[in-house]
């Protein structure tokens, strides 16, 4: 584990802009021997300088021990065509094939929802090769062995190390529409099933995924960690962000076998309230505590979680949870917890 770990912060675009600097400062109030480097992506150093994800950004995640990134904007007019969504370069510069993506109630008005999403990050639909002659469209939806078992390896070992709850044993849904795609889905189930085989303590079951979608709203509680192919993994974690609060407090990793390890809230931009200083930097400071984990900085990041929870309890909520508390304000309150 590094020494003095380095963050990349990349804030990006909207109110990455404003939840960013201020997890960075509840970090760096957390842990003080912390480094920091900032660097850019996204719409607005698109529009300066023709790229989102410049050169000098790829070399500080490289170079960094953990990256935490913000959020960016993508063009509103399609026919933008350089630009290239930086996120999923990263994503694919760094085989970070991963995602994670926990979805835990916070507040009392909450389900009792605590599960995590384990999201195949590297293909699926998400290999953006689509046609269209005006009258038919297609896209392409690669699914691969090699990369369905080592996504599935990714779930059954934090299965494992969440070691279950409340007395029941860990337990992997994997999500697929197999009776649909036979091929493509079935693959996956069959790699998810093979790498099931390593992991005998930790109980699997199969869901379609328009099921999965409905028992997620009836019984989320009933959940453990959700195995998905790319898309549906991140529409049933989308809905598993609004059952547990909303946007404002959901948090995601993004990893591979390497050291490059990025954080990110899953909310966007949000132009809707850009710039007033009002984002909910929740997401943010529990996408910070994911980084610490990964650093080797377990009780960190156990305490930060403990403080978050103590201010939202204690009253200091964002507009998004019916409060007035402002970004500023709520990394403030989060410091003084601490
Ligand atoms: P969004 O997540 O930016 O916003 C959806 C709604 O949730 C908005 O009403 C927004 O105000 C609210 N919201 C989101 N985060 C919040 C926070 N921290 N505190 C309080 N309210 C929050 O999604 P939307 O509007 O669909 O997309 C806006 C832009 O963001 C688009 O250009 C989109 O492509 C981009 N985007 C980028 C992502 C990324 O960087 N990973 C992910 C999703 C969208
Ligand atoms: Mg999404």
């Amino acid at each position: 584990m590094p020494i003095m770990p380095t963050i990349c912060l990349v804030p990006g675009d909207g109110i990455g802009q404003e939840v960013i600097p201020e997890t960075a400062r509840v970090l760096a109030a957390l842990c003080p021997d912390m480094r920091f480097t900032l660097a850019q992506a996204g719409w607005e150093v698109f529009l300066r300088t023709g790229s989102a994800l410049p050169e000098a950004t790829v070399h500080a995640v490289a170079q960094a021990d953990a990256t935490l990134f913000g959020a960016i904007q993508s063009p509103t007019d399609g026919r933008v065509t350089p630009y290239r969504s930086p996120i999923l370069d990263l994503r694919q510069r760094f085989d970070l094939y991963a995602n994670l993506r926990p979805a835990r109630g916070l507040l009392p008005e909450h389900p009792p929802i605590d599960l995590l999403i384990v999201r195949e990050n590297s293909e699926g639909l998400y290999v953006r090769e689509e046609e269209s002659d005006g009258e038919t469209a297609v896209a392409r939806r690669r699914i691969t062995w090699r990369a369905s078992l080592r996504i599935a390896r990714v779930a059954f070992w934090h299965a494992r190390a969440r070691g279950g709850r409340e007395g029941r044993p860990p337990l992997v849904t994997i999500v697929h529409k197999a009776n649909v795609l036979p091929r493509t889905d079935g693959l996956f189930r069959a790699a998810a099933r093979e790498a099931a085989e390593d992991f005998p303590d930790v109980q699997v079951e199969e869901m379609l995924v328009d099921a999965a979608a409905m028992k997620l709203v009836q019984d989320p509680a009933r959940f453990d960690v959700i195995l998905a192919p790319n898309l549906y993994g991140d529409i049933l974690s989308d809905l598993a962000a609004g059952l547990a609060g909303g946007l404002g407090l959901a948090p995601s990793a993004n990893l591979g076998d390497g050291p490059v390890a990025l954080f990110e809230p899953v909310h966007g931009s949000a132009p809707d309230i850009a710039g007033r200083g009002v984002a909910n930097p929740v997401a943010a400071l529990l996408s910070g505590a994911m980084a610490l984990e990964r650093l080797g900085r377990a009780e960190e990041a156990t305490r930060l979680r403990n403080a978050i929870h103590a201010v939202l309890y204690a009253g200091v909520r964002p507009p998004d949870l019916g409060g007035d508390a402002t970004t500023v304000q709520f990394a403030e309150a989060v410091i003084h917890a601490l």
